[in-house]
């Protein structure tokens, strides 16, 4: 069986729902292992014996948040050339934007030379107060099932031979 990688990072919960529902829809299908592994836990190896990955991360000052950047600059080029044509999508968590992450994590996907399998999937979590930044976050059934079409289409493509 082929091995879908979702790492992510997620401080106040958001991220961590999408992660957890993309995962959950890749697996329902028992075609695939999926392995979804927070940032600080996952490095080159878990790139390396995937063969499609899943990045998803909360967007903190229009940048991905800095545990997720630190897992790209452990393994960019321990893994560089080596994963030419997996496939790939994103997750991103934001308050209410979203593309200053999606567009840093897609450049360092072009840098991998992954195929993108789709656009990247943003929620708004609507945090934009200290107090509403910091709370715990309820992501909305809508957005949960747009991050569990990730994770069934990529599932699909492995089982099914595109990836
Ligand atoms: C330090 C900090 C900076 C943030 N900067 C942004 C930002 O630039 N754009 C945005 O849309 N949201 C921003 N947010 C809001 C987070 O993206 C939002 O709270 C999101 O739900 C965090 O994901 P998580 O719940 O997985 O931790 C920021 C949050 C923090 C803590």
């Amino acid at each position: 069986m082929k091995t879908l990688l979702i790492v992510y990072h997620s401080t106040t919960g958001g991220t961590r729902q999408m992660a957890q529902a993309a995962a959950r829809a890749a697996t329902a299908g028992g075609e695939v292992v999926v392995r979804l592994l927070e940032a600080p836990a996952a490095g080159p190896a878990d790139v390396l014996a995937a063969d499609a990955y899943v990045f998803a991360a909360p967007e903190n000052l229009a940048s991905m948040a800095g545990l997720m950047k630190d897992f790209f600059d452990r393994s960019y080029y321990a893994v560089l050339d080596r994963i030419n044509g997996r496939a790939y999508a994103i997750l991103v968590c934001a308050g209410s934007d979203g593309q200053g992450a999606a567009r840093q994590l897609e450049r360092i996907a072009t840098g991998w030379r992954l195929k993108v399998a789709c656009a990247p999937t943003i929620v708004c979590t609507h945090a934009q107060t200290p107090a509403s930044i910091a709370a715990p976050k309820t992501v909305a059934a809508s957005d949960i099932a747009r991050c569990e079409e990730v994770g069934a289409l990529l599932a699909a493509g492995l089982a099914a031979g595109i990836y």
